[in-house]
């Protein structure tokens, strides 16, 4: 008996959790990615691209494409889309479970500035113009338009939009994952002094959070936001297993 199942991805987890579903013949699932990466890695599953147009838009997909499960393994920072599938997988009486990392934690040597939002992250860099590594993701740079006398050493996937908005910047194009000597290096020669991060989890991108306790440099980290109420796994191996019971027994809704 197969199962289908909608992977709400964007996050390595949910590339992890599509390369276990792809080896069994009993699973038939879909990834379904935002569309923001150019050039998204490949992945061995059918795969489509975009929005839903909404939650309306998203519960006529699940029902057209008679979808029996749904996993969430969007990044811990697509809010939106967690609310979204939460309400619809509701509406439908679906089952839904999230799959995502736990967030970092700070260890002894660690500096943390934690804020709630990057507007936050903009007012804790001060009014004295500095050097500061962001690794915010492109959604969140415009917050820092609020402070363009800081030089910004900026790194993203593709090229973001809106750049003219912070004058002074320097823009690095790169993928994860990093290692802890390369990103030492970097924020040494680029005199960086302070790094603003997301609280994102996971080791692809810890490295720049391990360089700057090396260094004795401040990370301003913007916190999670709120989790939505589904129950939340943190291994791709017990996603899949939460498949395979719901494939054995589907059950109206919930884990
Ligand atoms: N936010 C981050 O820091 C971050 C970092 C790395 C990767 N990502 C990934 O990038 C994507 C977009 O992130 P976001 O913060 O813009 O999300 P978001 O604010 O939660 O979602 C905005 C809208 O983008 C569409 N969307 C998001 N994820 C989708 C998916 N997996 N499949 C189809 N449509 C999706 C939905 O459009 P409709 O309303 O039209 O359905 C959603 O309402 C997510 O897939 C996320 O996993 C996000």
């Amino acid at each position: 008996m197969t199962i289908r199942v909608l992977i709400l991805g964007g996050s390595s987890e949910a590339s992890a959790l599509v390369r276990l579903v792809a080896e069994r013949g009993d699973i038939e699932a879909t990834l379904s990615l935002a569309g923001r990466t150019a050039h998204p890695l490949a992945a061995p599953i059918p795969t489509r691209s975009g929005g839903f147009g909404g939650l309306e838009g998203l519960v006529d997909y699940l029902r057209h494409h008679r979808i029996e499960a749904v996993i969430d393994a969007t990044h811990p920072f697509a809010l939106q889309m967690s609310r979204h599938v939460e309400e619809a997988c509701a509406r439908l009486a679906l089952p839904l479970v999230a799959l995502t990392r736990a967030a970092w934690k700070p260890v002894a040597g660690d500096r943390w500035l934690e804020v709630g939002h990057a507007a936050d992250a903009v007012a804790i860099l001060g009014e004295v113009p500095s050097r500061v590594f962001l690794t915010v993701g492109r959604l969140s740079l415009p917050a820092f338009a609020a402070a363009p006398f800081h030089h910004y050493l900026i790194r993203a996937i593709d090229p973001p939009d809106g750049l003219e908005a912070l004058p002074n910047h320097e823009l690095i194009l790169a993928r994860p994952p990093f290692s802890i000597e390369g990103e030492e290096r970097l924020m040494r020669d680029k005199a960086i002094e302070f790094l603003v991060s997301k609280n994102s989890g996971g080791e692809a991108t810890y490295a720049k959070i391990a360089a700057a306790r090396r260094l004795g440099l401040p990370v301003v980290m913007i916190r999670r936001p709120k989790q939505a109420g589904t129950t939340t796994l943190d291994d791709p191996a017990q996603a899949l297993a939460w498949i395979e019971r719901h494939g054995r027994a589907p059950s109206p809704r919930g884990v």
